[in-house]
């Protein structure tokens, strides 16, 4: 009798062995358990980190690695695991690199989908309701949820081109709030989260009127997180790897600290 158990037991242990084995590899978290968060805005929300003359070194810091419980919308609508430049394929005009995207998703331990939205250059007045960087957003953002998940956050790291003139800069906070409500009228969540990037410096002489305006949001759920002091590259211009890297965990510290993560 002692010998027929353990020979079962060694029958069971090896069957549940192979099996273990089988399965390991890379296992992709339930599309129906993730947590969808927006990314939308201009280049650096889109990522520069690492680009130098219209090329990407390809580094990837520590906090910005891939993980099977991070997912990224692609332009063909595709779930698949993501990795940096989470832009690629959307920002399709421009060498993108390492953005605050993947650091970001890396420092909130949860399944994770991430929907890539930002297109460099852009200005507040082409991302209202209406315009194609609009439409594109919010009908990604619900593509996204066919499978399943939940709509946690828009992150938004834009107004640098609004630093121009006077006139952008001074609509940039009712531009800004319009943009926030139609999102959440439209995606049906009248308290969407909202996390922005105040801006440390801009293409204009206006940023502290953009920075104000960003501040000072009159809506309930909208925070923001300071880019100022963060390193930027030779180009001046954008956010360095380091900086996207440092950033994301910014961005998840806030996230965290003020909003509690949806359970399913
Ligand atoms: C980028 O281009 C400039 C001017 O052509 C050149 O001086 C510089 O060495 C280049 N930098 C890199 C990293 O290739
Ligand atoms: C890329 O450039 C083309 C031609 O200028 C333009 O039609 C298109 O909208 C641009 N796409 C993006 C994502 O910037
Ligand atoms: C990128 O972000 C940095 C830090 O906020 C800012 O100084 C720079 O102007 C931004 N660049 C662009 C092109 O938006």
């Amino acid at each position: 009798m002692p010998k027929r158990m353990l020979l079962s037991f060694l029958v069971i242990f090896l069957l549940l062995h192979s099996s273990h084995a089988k399965c390991r590899p890379r296992q992709l978290p339930n599309p129906a358990d993730k947590h969808i968060f927006i990314l939308a805005g201009q280049s650096n929300m889109s990522g520069r980190g690492g680009v130098r003359n219209g090329t990407w070194n390809g580094y990837i810091p520590l906090a910005s690695h891939p993980s099977p419980a991070i997912l990224r919308l692609s332009a063909a609508l595709q779930w698949e695991e993501a990795r940096e430049p989470l832009h690629a394929d959307i920002d399709i005009n421009k060498t993108c690199g390492v953005g605050p995207g993947m650091a970001f998703a890396g420092g909130i331990s949860d399944n994770i989908g991430l929907v890539p939205c930002a297109i460099g250059g852009t200005k507040i007045m082409q991302w209202q309701r209406g315009g194609p960087l609009y439409s594109n957003m919010v009908g990604r953002a619900r593509e996204g949820l066919k499978e399943g998940g939940a709509i946690t956050a828009l992150l938004w790291y834009q107004g640098e081109s609004d630093t121009i003139t006077a006139e952008e800069a001074d609509a940039y906070k009712a531009n800004m709030e319009k943009f926030i409500k139609d999102v959440r009228l439209d995606l049906g969540m009248p308290l969407l989260p909202v996390i922005q990037v105040a801006l440390a410096s801009g293409e204009g002489p206006y940023i502290e009127t953009v920075r104000e305006a960003q501040m000072s949001i009159a809506l309930p759920n909208v925070v923001w997180v300071d880019a100022k002091g963060l390193p930027l590259n030779e180009d001046n211009l954008h956010l360095t790897t380091g900086a996207q890297a440092q950033l994301g965990r910014m961005l998840a510290r806030a996230f965290l600290t003020h909003f509690p993560i949806p359970r399913f």
